[in-house]
């Protein structure tokens, strides 16, 4: 173990991490482009783009240039009765770029909290019309975050099931997730709009439906078709239900598109933004919500305002960030090299396939790919040895590089994965043989 991860085993609890069984953290030291580097210089190609935040590679000059320079000029100041230009001129930038409804914008500091904002002020905008409607669906598998709120409804997402006793009510839709030749995905799409029809008959206190659109991140990059996604937004608005999208994974050109609902084709009554959202830099969050909402808390009376804030709320350095990185994420090369990566998803999923390595149910949206394992393998170190950072989510291997991958690298990198598959499912056959002799 190196002194790095040594002494940060004596006094460091992880999160996601089962501390007794866990190996030693890998020590990084530096990050460039597409790699992050450990304390004896050895490089991982980092093909979960650190938990799903970066975008444009590690230690961005440009990014980095300006949250110094914003540094130099303004660190921080409240947000409550102060506003700053990057703040503004974010918004601004973000109004551009995203349907005309979309016009208010609510900071906060990470997904979790964003979605709890939305789920706060989709309950007090009915709250202030004088209706009390506590109910919220969401989909099974859905994870929205670890605050209470945003684990009420991602109850069905199993992450979270030791704090239930807590929790709010959520009704569960099941989720049709689908891959590549599934025969069966119409029949589960029908099952789950018919399950929707039967909640929207019983229940008349729903405040709003909750839905990561088109792929459920940490269930398992389970994808689902944006017409699905469509048919229920569209029946669930017939019964005046608000509709909020958490784009926390998808949004910033992740399934191909700036933001998933320009797939889906329908505009939601909140946008849940985080993560890509600074380029992977700074904890910053956004609630982007209509005139409607917004005017449903205009008041003479407090009661009627929405009381939250958090002390960091748009913190100028990771505005700034924001800034930056959507002048990267804007450029024609950026937007070159997404399609570049879906390409070459498609390639690496083929050859994987062809190379008979050991999965099933592979699928991709825009630069998300993933697969299952037909065998479960404890993979993940020999692909941290090959110099790949990725972490599987149970059986589920995915792929979800940041834009500065190249192709290279990435058909690379599937070839190690071909390469470590199939040793290992070798390797399996092996020991299954040896124990059935014995
Ligand atoms: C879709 C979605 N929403 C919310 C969250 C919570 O974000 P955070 O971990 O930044 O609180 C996540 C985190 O993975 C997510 O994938």
């Amino acid at each position: 173990m190196t002194s790095l991860a040594l002494r940060d085993k004596k006094l460091l609890w992880h999160p996601f991490t089962q501390e007794k069984k866990a190996q030693p953290p890998l020590a990084i030291c530096r990050g460039e482009g597409s790699y992050v580097y450990d304390d004896t210089g050895k490089a991982y190609l980092d093909l979960i783009s650190s938990w799903w935040v970066n975008l444009h590679g590690h230690a961005h000059p440009a990014i980095a240039k300006k949250i110094y320079e914003q540094a130099l000029t303004l660190e921080h100041v409240l947000f409550a009765g102060c506003t700053h230009e990057p703040a503004v001129q974010l918004c601004e930038r973000l109004q551009a770029i995203l349907p005309k409804a979309l016009t208010r914008f609510f900071f906060s500091d990470d997904g979790s909290t964003c979605v709890e904002v939305a789920l706060k002020m989709a309950y007090q905008y009915w709250h202030n019309q004088g209706q009390r409607r506590p109910l919220f669906i969401s989909f099974d598998g859905g994870y929205h975050g670890d605050t209470v709120g945003a684990m009420s409804v991602g109850a069905h997402s199993g992450y979270h099931d030791v704090f239930k006793d807590f929790f709010f009510k959520s009704l569960s839709l099941p989720y049709p997730d689908t891959w590549d030749g599934d025969a069966t995905v119409e029949e589960k799409e029908q099952a789950a709009l018919k399950a929707l029809d039967a909640l929207l008959e019983q229940h008349d206190k729903i405040s709003a439906l909750l839905v990561e659109p088109l792929v459920q991140g940490a269930s398992g990059m389970r994808m689902c078709r944006p017409s699905f996604l469509k048919a229920v937004v569209e029946r669930v608005r017939a019964h005046k239900i608000l509709v909020i999208f958490d784009e926390v994974m998808t949004g910033f050109g992740r399934t191909g598109t700036t933001f998933a609902l320009e797939q889906v084709g329908c505009v939601p009554d909140f946008l849940c933004l985080s993560k890509g959202l600074t380029g992977g830099f700074m904890p910053l969050a956004l609630t982007v919500t209509t005139a409607d909402v917004y005017n449903a808390f205009l008041s003479d009376s407090w009661d009627q305002a929405f009381f939250h804030g958090h002390s960091y709320t748009a913190n100028p350095l990771a505005c700034a960030a924001a800034l930056a990185s959507l002048d990267l994420l804007q450029a024609t090369s950026t937007q070159n090299a997404i399609r570049a990566i879906h390409q070459a998803h498609k390639e690496g999923l083929a050859l994987l396939l062809t190379g008979n390595a050991p999965i099933v149910h592979t699928r991709l949206r825009g630069t998300i790919a993933a697969f299952e394992l037909t065998q479960p393998h404890q993979v993940r170190q020999q692909l941290i040895q090959n110099g790949l950072l990725i972490r599987p989510l149970d059986d589920t291997l995915y792929i979800l590089p940041p834009y500065s991958t190249t192709p290279e690298e990435l058909l690379g990198a599937y070839r190690s994965i071909q390469h470590i598959l199939t040793q290992a499912s070798r390797g399996t056959e092996k020991k299954l043989a040896f124990r059935v002799k014995v």
